[in-house]
């Protein structure tokens, strides 16, 4: 692909942290994480998101969490079985490193055939999805529902480990419903069935994305395996992902919905978990600058298509400054790549040429910039 890469962050650090970096967390997560016998050398990784996380997404985040390992969208191994040739969601870049793709499905015998095209795509380890609460995939045996079938879910990650040569690893949730929260015995029969690391999102199925995570589940499960423990729901901020790794002792914390419109987030915690330090967050006109290539990117890869997809994206970066709402309304809806490039480029030259507008600058004005 085509897609202008990317240059090396320009933040640097400025202010000493709000929050510290305690010895005891720094000593425990300054080794590799080890995945198997893959070793990654960040504590911090980016989640698979359906619809957000293609290949240029992770190129952006990339650009400033360069050794975290990411994950692609989930992909349907029974899609792959029939339609046998990769589709646009499977493909990695040849220089991406480490990367995850993640499957779904819950036939052991699909999930092992498309772990190994997995593979042959360059996949440093392959994630089987036991999380997803969308009724389309549990109602046809797949990610959530497989907490209610823990043998299945167990014959899945048999016959996966079996079939590859890369590391499996599974991303799950703590139950079904608050009555059924079944993650001690689940995590454990996915290690014994040879995972050799496990995510757990701190919530149920039932609760789909509302409400707290629970990451008292987390810490349980960590205490009780010895493969590497992955914590994952609400990591919106450096503060959240220090106070999510203290509280449950996981090995490493995954950031999901906090890095839509905003993919520097686990840049900012690698960093601060590496050096105790915080970078400075960006300007409203670094996170429209960013917008603008992520757009520019996504219609270079996937054509009117990557435009349409692009819309939600806007939208999301599109906050924190006078005018966001009025800007947002008009990037929902546009048709061309010029359209939505002319639209962020006149949101970029008013924020230039008036600073007023930014509330950092002024915070008097937080109540337009919160419209
Ligand atoms: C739009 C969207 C798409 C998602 N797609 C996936 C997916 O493909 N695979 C997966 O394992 N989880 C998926 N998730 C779940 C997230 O990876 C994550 O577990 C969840 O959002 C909890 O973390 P958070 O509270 O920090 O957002 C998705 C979540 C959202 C909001």
């Amino acid at each position: 692909m085509t897609c202008s890469l990317i240059t090396p962050s320009p933040h640097l650090p400025t202010s000493p942290a709000m929050i510290a970096l305690s010895p005891s967390l720094q000593a425990r997560l300054s080794n590799p994480l080890k995945i198997g016998s893959f070793e990654v050398k960040s504590r911090v990784l980016q989640s698979p998101l359906s619809g957000v996380t293609d290949l240029v997404f992770r190129r952006l985040v990339r650009r400033y969490a360069p050794e975290s390992m990411m994950y692609t969208e989930m992909v349907n191994a029974t899609g792959l079985h029939y339609v046998k040739e990769l589709p646009k969601i499977m493909e990695v870049d040849p220089n991406e490193k480490p990367i995850s793709i993640q499957l779904f499905d819950c036939r052991p015998n699909f999930l092992a055939e498309a772990a190994q095209m997995a593979v042959a795509e360059g996949a440093d380890t392959v994630d089987i999805n036991m999380g997803c609460p969308v009724n389309k995939i549990t109602k046809n045996g797949g990610g959530s529902s497989l907490l209610r079938e823990p043998a299945t879910a167990e014959a899945i990650v048999r016959a996966v480990v079996k079939a590859v040569d890369v590391p499996v690893t599974v991303k799950t949730r703590i139950g079904w419903t608050d009555k059924e929260i079944n993650i001690l015995d689940f995590a454990k029969r996915m290690e014994d069935a040879g995972a050799q690391m496990i995510t757990v999102h701190g919530r149920t199925r039932a609760q789909g994305y509302n409400g707290a995570a629970k990451w008292e589940w987390i810490a349980r499960v960590k205490q009780n395996l010895s493969i590497p423990v992955i914590a994952n729901g609400d990591i919106f901020s450096v503060e959240a992902a220090v106070k999510c790794l203290e509280e449950t002792g996981a090995d490493g914390v995954m950031c999901s919905r906090g890095t839509m419109g905003y993919p520097f987030l686990v840049g900012e915690v690698d960093y601060f978990l590496k050096t105790g330090q915080m970078l400075p967050p960006p300007t409203p006109v670094e996170r429209l600058e960013c917008a603008k290539e992520h757009l520019q990117s996504l219609w270079e890869y996937k054509g009117d298509r990557g435009v349409r997809q692009a819309r939600k994206h806007m939208t999301w970066y599109a906050k924190g400054f006078a005018g966001a709402g009025e800007l947002r309304g008009q990037l929902s809806v546009i048709e061309t790549v010029q359209q939505g490039l002319d639209l962020l480029e006149r949101a970029i030259n008013q924020l230039v040429h008036y600073p007023l507008l930014d509330p950092a600058l002024h915070p008097e004005l937080s109540n337009l910039a919160a419209q």
